[in-house]
């Protein structure tokens, strides 16, 4: 498990995260099946005795912003061996025609292999059956991938320590063969109430705003459907909003500054004593103005205007897909 040797071909990541399993908001159910399988056992594949099935594969559904990928980052987190990271959509702009398709994916593995005990983290695997039949070059690609895949995973030992953690997005695209290889699925829905309240306390921690539990209750009450990359953009435009004001200010006055400036800007009202007529734009360093804070009018302003990316409709693919599939093993 020597890891400083470790010399990857450029479609292979092997990064520092620093996402605790505890502090991902939500996804109790995900949180423990991870856990179980990759997280606590010190050996994977984990399922080694009683004559099972050694588990090879667990993938991570659900839909786009829902946490798949920062989930799967906790675990890279937590877990105590080698985590290795591969982007579908980057294999696939790194391609070219002159490489061997097999090769990459056999490569993953041997990597993998080489450094037990591993996890493989193939984010938004559908790259391996991506269907583009406009190209055939590309379907040729994508062909040899899957055969290379499923061979590998065929292949896996027990002693080979390594599971593959896959993540999609529109996992009933997957190839029915490909879906089989991930014994354990694992549904990322989108946040319930109290997971967006947590979003919501999280992303506004490190922002000047004046908004109460209650204020930050109706927030997640009335953000149902939306993903966490949804409530994140919700926050940055609302966060926004001060800004907005303050380029419409027409006074600013000048106070002694804080923060290590010599002096700082508030907006204030034309009466103001110490009032000054300028722009914010005449303002050199945006460091030295003081923004109001962010308050609960700012989100009901953007919250009026804001769409959740999700329907009701797109989402019953997904428990369809729960339903049919979510427990095959
Ligand atoms: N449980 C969580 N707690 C805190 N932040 C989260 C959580 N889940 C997701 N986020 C944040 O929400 C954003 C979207 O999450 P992520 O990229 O993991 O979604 P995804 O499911 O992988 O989406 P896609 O299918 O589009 O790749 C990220 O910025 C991430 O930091
Ligand atoms: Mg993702």
């Amino acid at each position: 498990m020597e890891t400083k040797e470790i010399k990857l071909p450029e479609y292979i990541y092997k990064e520092k995260y620093n996402i605790k399993l505890d502090e991902v908001a939500g996804q109790e159910k995900a949180k423990e099946a991870l856990k179980e399988f990759i997280i606590n056992p010190d050996k994977i594949p984990t399922i080694l005795e009683n004559n099972q099935k050694p588990l090879k594969g667990i993938l991570l559904y659900g839909p786009p912003g829902a946490g798949k990928t920062y989930l799967a980052k906790a675990v890279g987190t937590e877990f105590k061996g080698n985590f290795f990271t591969v982007y579908g959509p980057i294999i696939i702009s790194k391609w070219n025609p002159q490489s061997k398709p097999e090769i990459i994916i056999k490569d993953i593995f041997d990597c993998a292999k080489k450094y037990k005990p591993a996890v493989i983290h193939l984010d938004e695997i559908d790259f391996i059956t991506k269907v583009n039949n406009e190209n055939d070059i590309m379907n040729d690609t994508t062909r040899k991938m899957k055969q290379e895949f499923l061979n590998q995973m065929q292949n896996l030992k027990n002693d080979d320590e390594v599971v593959v953690l896959g993540v999609a997005s529109k996992p009933w695209e997957l190839d029915p063969l490909l879906r089989k290889c991930f014994q354990k699925k694992i549904y990322i829905n989108l946040p319930k109430l109290n997971a967006r309240k947590k979003l919501f306390e999280l992303y506004l921690k490190n922002n000047s705003h004046n908004l109460t539990n209650e204020q930050i209750e109706y927030l997640a009450k009335n953000t149902e459907l939306f993903s966490c990359s949804d409530i994140y953009n919700l926050i940055q435009e609302a966060i926004y909003e001060p800004i907005k004001k303050c380029q419409k200010v027409e006074y600013f006055k000048k106070i002694k500054g804080i923060n290590g400036h010599e002096w700082n800007y508030i907006p204030c009202e034309q009466n103001d004593p110490d009032a000054i007529k300028m722009k914010m734009e005449e303002i050199k360093d945006p460091k030295e103005i003081i923004f109001p804070e962010v308050n609960f009018d700012d989100f009901k302003k953007v919250l009026g205007r804001a769409k959740p990316t999700m329907t009701v409709e797109e989402m019953k693919k997904y428990e369809k897909f729960e339903e049919e599939f979510g427990q095959e093993e």
